[in-house]
């Protein structure tokens, strides 16, 4: 048996949920195919539009698929082939697309005897490779598509989020890379308790706006007060982007994940439009090479 999937990129954090928001862009992503073998055990047959590690022990999706084997007993084992599309520290889930769609493919091969969150748990593993921590907030949304929140790590509780239907991201990817372990080493241990309130106050009001369809809400709401002070300063142009966004009436914008990518979120397919024309005429006059995406949330 085989299948043919396609691995949603992922914005993580969204400004005020660092480590447990996350989003699904239903139009970037890699391309993947498993297939049952004979063989027991994992094996990856080949990658393409990346140089990254065969070795399964070595390569997200490959711990991944190996941490799922480990909670079920099966004959034969899989070959996985893998079509990156989106480059490894661009701040928009790479290793989370290769960890969620290795074992959403397998799961679909076994007919499905794992929940969604227990995939999740799986894919976090991978996660754990890329990153040095295993956070969920891209491999969530991955699996679920649309917003999802992680309420709790331990245990794991993953919860979808309503996605308002006029919600549009857009993502501009300066070609720099900043991997994501570089970027948590940055970030304090200790928050403020003056800045804990307005955060939590922020994504309390995000996730009301999301449900309510309240696009005010979800501008007011888009702030980041404890992990965007820290890292942005690792992203050429981050400021003025951002100013730039909001001034073409972006609802917010901020640090897709552990950057560099920059998001915006807009109500309406036309000012996201807007929006990714001015990132892009920013990056232009920097004279930095970059890509940008809009989608839909779904
Ligand atoms: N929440 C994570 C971070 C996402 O910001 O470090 C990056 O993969």
């Amino acid at each position: 048996k085989e299948i043919k999937i396609f691995c949603p990129a992922t914005i993580a954090n969204v400004s005020c949920g660092f480590d447990v928001l996350g989003l699904c862009l239903d139009s970037i992503g890699d391309e993947m195919i498993v297939r049952t073998t004979k063989t027991p055990g994992i094996k990856i047959s080949k990658i393409t539009g990346q140089d990254l590690p065969l070795n399964p022990e070595k390569n997200v999706a490959g711990v991944a698929a190996i941490e799922l084997l480990k909670n079920m007993e099966i004959e034969g084992g899989f070959e996985i082939e893998i079509h990156k599309k989106i480059k490894p520290g661009s701040g928009i889930g790479s290793s989370a697309a290769s960890a969620a769609g290795v074992v959403f493919a397998i799961n679909e091969l076994l007919g499905r005897p794992f929940s969604k969150t227990e995939l999740v748990s799986f894919a976090m593993q991978g996660e754990a490779l890329a990153s040095g921590a295993a956070h969920a907030d891209n491999v969530a949304p991955a699996l679920f598509g649309g917003f999802t929140l992680v309420r709790s790590y331990q245990p794991l509780d993953v919860v979808k989020i309503h996605t308002p239907s006029e919600l549009y991201a857009t993502v501009v990817h300066p070609q720099i890379e900043v991997k994501t372990a570089d970027s948590r080493s940055v970030l304090k241990q200790n928050v403020p308790l003056k800045k804990a309130i307005i955060q939590w106050g922020n994504l309390a009001g995000l996730i009301s706006g999301l449900y309510t369809e309240d696009y005010g809400l979800i501008s007011r709401s888009l702030h980041d007060e404890i992990v965007e002070p820290l890292r942005s300063v690792l992203i050429p142009g981050f400021d003025e982007v951002k100013a730039a966004c909001i001034k073409q009436g972006a609802l917010g914008s901020g640090i897709s994940g552990s950057g560099p990518s920059v998001f915006a979120l807009s109500k309406g397919r036309q000012t996201a439009g807007k929006v990714a024309g001015v990132m892009s005429s920013i990056y232009d006059n920097y004279g930095v090479d970059y890509d940008v995406h809009i989608s839909k949330i779904n």
